[in-house]
């Protein structure tokens, strides 16, 4: 085993020590390997792989049997970070049974080290079961787009005092449960904030705002791979699509003026 790898005591370990805990997503093996070699804490295989991967216009589509087999690519690709597998909708929504069978495969057939499920207090005898299994899990809550439908769109959570106060209390309830940690994607800063200093477990933000514990962002947005749409809370720190769009088009045109293959790329 790498003797740095991050085991699931380092994210209380950093909340403790006031260090910032870092998560990207990855659903393929050459990403993957990226974000390991810089030394990201830890690899989300996010259910975003439906949107960003596979095509689809929502996350709701992609199946576990996708979810593993991009898992198991990712798997070959990550040594040191936390490799954590996300359920994909009605993975878990059905059953406890169903959520500890499938929690179970990310960890044995895809080798993932804990998973993420969306939800608050409702899904507080799911995190029982599956920890209970011996899997750790993260949680996630504010705006969990597996309910996009129930929610009416892709919007801010908590911006009022009751819908914020709902949040703080799943926020506990998740950490009464057992996850070892709580994403908290879409909320007000200040709510973040007040999420933060009430848990003893770290709050992973996705347009949260500065005051959580760690910032999980989709590897694909902050590059600039992926076209479709990019969220107010994405910075972009590169843009590979421009990069890659040139390359494929130098390709076209010199394979059409037969400048390519030329002497050293021929044998
Ligand atoms: O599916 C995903 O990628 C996610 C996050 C970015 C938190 O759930």
């Amino acid at each position: 085993m790498n003797k740095n790898k991050v085991t699931v005591l380092d994210f209380a370990g950093k909340k403790e020590a006031g260090e910032k805990i870092t998560m990207l997503t990855a659903y393929d093996y050459s990403m993957a390997k990226l974000i390991d070699s810089v030394g990201v804490d830890s690899v989300l295989v996010g259910d975003s792989l439906a949107m960003v991967a596979l095509g689809y216009d929502s996350t709701i589509p992609v199946t576990m049997d996708e979810m593993i087999h991009h898992s198991k690519a990712v798997r070959r690709g990550v040594e040191r970070a936390f490799l954590i597998g996300d359920m994909p909708f009605m993975s878990f929504q059905v059953s406890d049974e169903d959520a500890v069978l499938n929690a179970g495969r990310f960890v044995k057939e895809a080798g993932c080290e804990a998973v993420k499920i969306e939800g608050g207090g409702e899904v507080s005898s799911r995190v029982k079961a599956i920890t209970g299994a011996g899997i750790p899990v993260v949680g996630h809550i504010g705006l969990t787009p597996q309910s996009v439908n129930k929610l009416g769109g892709y919007k801010v959570q908590g911006k009022d005092a009751e819908s914020g106060k709902r949040l703080l209390e799943d926020a506990l309830s998740l950490e009464k449960a057992g996850v070892f940690a709580v994403i908290l994607e879409c909320v007000p800063k200040d709510l973040a904030r007040r999420i933060t200093s009430k848990l003893s477990i770290p709050t992973i933000g996705i347009g949260a705002g500065e005051y959580c514990d760690g910032q999980v962002l989709v590897a694909h947005d902050i590059v600039g791979y992926f076209e479709k749409f990019v969220p107010k809370f994405v910075k972009q720190y590169a843009n590979i699509s421009s990069t890659i769009k040139e390359a494929l088009t130098k390709f076209k045109e010199e394979t059409e003026s037969g400048a390519f293959p030329d002497d050293e790329h021929s044998f």
